[in-house]
């Protein structure tokens, strides 16, 4: 019988209470697609959340939209220590006041704050200049009520070159946590965009070096980087794990935990297998419940058969020396980017079929 790669129920799962958001950042992949009246009810979110308790699941991850541009968010607060859910939040940080900041500081949340760079001109995608200043002003409210804050930020050709200042203006902050997050393909940020914003790889090399010395330097800051360096350092990892003189079997792609561990429910409680495949529903909870879908949707199941394949299916990947350590790079990237689950991904340096774009 072939194995099982997925839980039973997953250990986290994020979930976009709403769509609303006073911003309008150039790059979001939020969809926005749902009508405002489709989106959940304070009933139907506790229901949820009560499944998701029921089902063990360990953490929770609120986000929107713009959660706290949420019309029941002050409720919800009050009822998240029901649970034996951890609880995160992602936010703008922009419709934060000291009320609010009050009521999150009696919970057990910790709150990732959105922030691009160290100047209003970095942040200006977002929606204004001014808006860099609510950021600041949000960070300093919660990390001053002794919240665990967290900065969230988006890496793009734009922000990259500067990425040494925000981490010394996140240290000054006194965050817990800097998370840098490689720029997605997905709603917003098309085809087009993704081609022209991504990181170029002079840059990612740049950032690579000031990363390594910043975490030394801040050993107080949790620093975290989501797959944003796994292309490059594909040959170091590769020298630390094999004998070149051995032959290994390719790595298995779709190494990220969407939907085998992990899932998205958006506002208008569709399941999804993550927060870049919104547009790929796999089961909604007002038709079936929440382990229902879990176990027997046949898209999340194809994207477990997908995470079963080795990265020589990709044809740039197959005579790739690294492939026994690389998966080959997020796979809702290029279904976005390539209409197609097993496209090569553009990013990567080490390619021979296609240049990586140095500009
Ligand atoms: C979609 S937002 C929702 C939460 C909240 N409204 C915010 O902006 O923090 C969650 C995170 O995703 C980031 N984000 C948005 N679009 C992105 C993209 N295309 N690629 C990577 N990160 C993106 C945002 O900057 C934010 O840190
Ligand atoms: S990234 Fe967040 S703040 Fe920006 S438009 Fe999207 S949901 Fe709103
Ligand atoms: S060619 Fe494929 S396997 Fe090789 S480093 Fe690039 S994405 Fe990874």
């Amino acid at each position: 019988m072939e194995k099982k790669n997925w839980l039973d129920a997953p250990d986290s799962v994020a979930f976009n209470v709403t769509n609303k958001c006073n911003l309008k950042c150039e790059y979001c992949f939020q969809n926005n697609n749902t009508k405002i009246s489709q989106e959940a009810s304070f009933e139907e979110v506790i229901s949820v959340l009560n499944q998701l308790d029921s089902l063990k699941v360990s953490d929770v991850l609120l986000e929107g939209g713009e959660i706290f541009a949420s019309p029941f968010i002050e409720k919800l607060l009050c009822k998240l220590d029901n649970y034996k859910i951890k609880f995160h939040v992602i936010t703008n940080g922009t419709l934060l006041t000291p009320e609010l900041v009050d009521k999150i500081s009696q919970t057990n949340l910790s709150i990732g704050v959105s922030l691009d760079g160290h100047t209003p001109e970095l942040n200006s995608q977002r929606g204004g200049k001014e808006v860099y200043y609510k950021i600041l002003s949000a960070i300093e409210m919660l990390v001053s009520r002794g919240i665990t804050t967290y900065v969230n930020c988006t890496v793009t050709k734009n922000n990259a070159d500067s990425l040494d200042q925000l981490i010394e203006l996140c240290n000054k902050l006194n965050v817990h946590g800097i998370v840098f997050q490689r720029l997605h393909c997905s709603a917003k940020a098309d085809k087009n965009y993704f081609y022209n914003n991504s990181i170029s790889y002079s840059q990612l090399v740049g950032f690579n070096s000031i990363y390594e010395r910043a975490k030394s330097k801040y050993p107080h800051i949790y620093f975290m980087e989501c797959e944003l360096f796994c292309f490059l350092d594909a040959p170091e990892r590769y020298l630390k794990v094999c004998n070149p003189d051995f032959e290994y079997k390719p790595k298995e792609i779709f190494r990220c935990a969407a939907g085998r561990k992990f899932c998205v429910i958006t506002p208008n409680l569709d399941v999804v297998p993550c927060g870049i495949l919104e547009d790929y529903p796999c089961g909604n909870l007002r038709e079936n419940s929440f382990i229902e879908i879990w176990q027997n949707s046949e898209r999340l199941n194809f994207i477990r058969h997908i995470s079963k394949l080795r990265v020589d299916e990709i044809s740039m990947c197959r005579d790739c020396t690294y492939n026994p350590i690389c998966d080959g790079g997020c796979r809702a990237d290029m279904f976005h980017y390539a209409e197609a689950w097993l496209a090569p991904h553009f990013l990567c340096p080490n390619s021979k079929s296609e240049g990586y774009k140095d500009s």
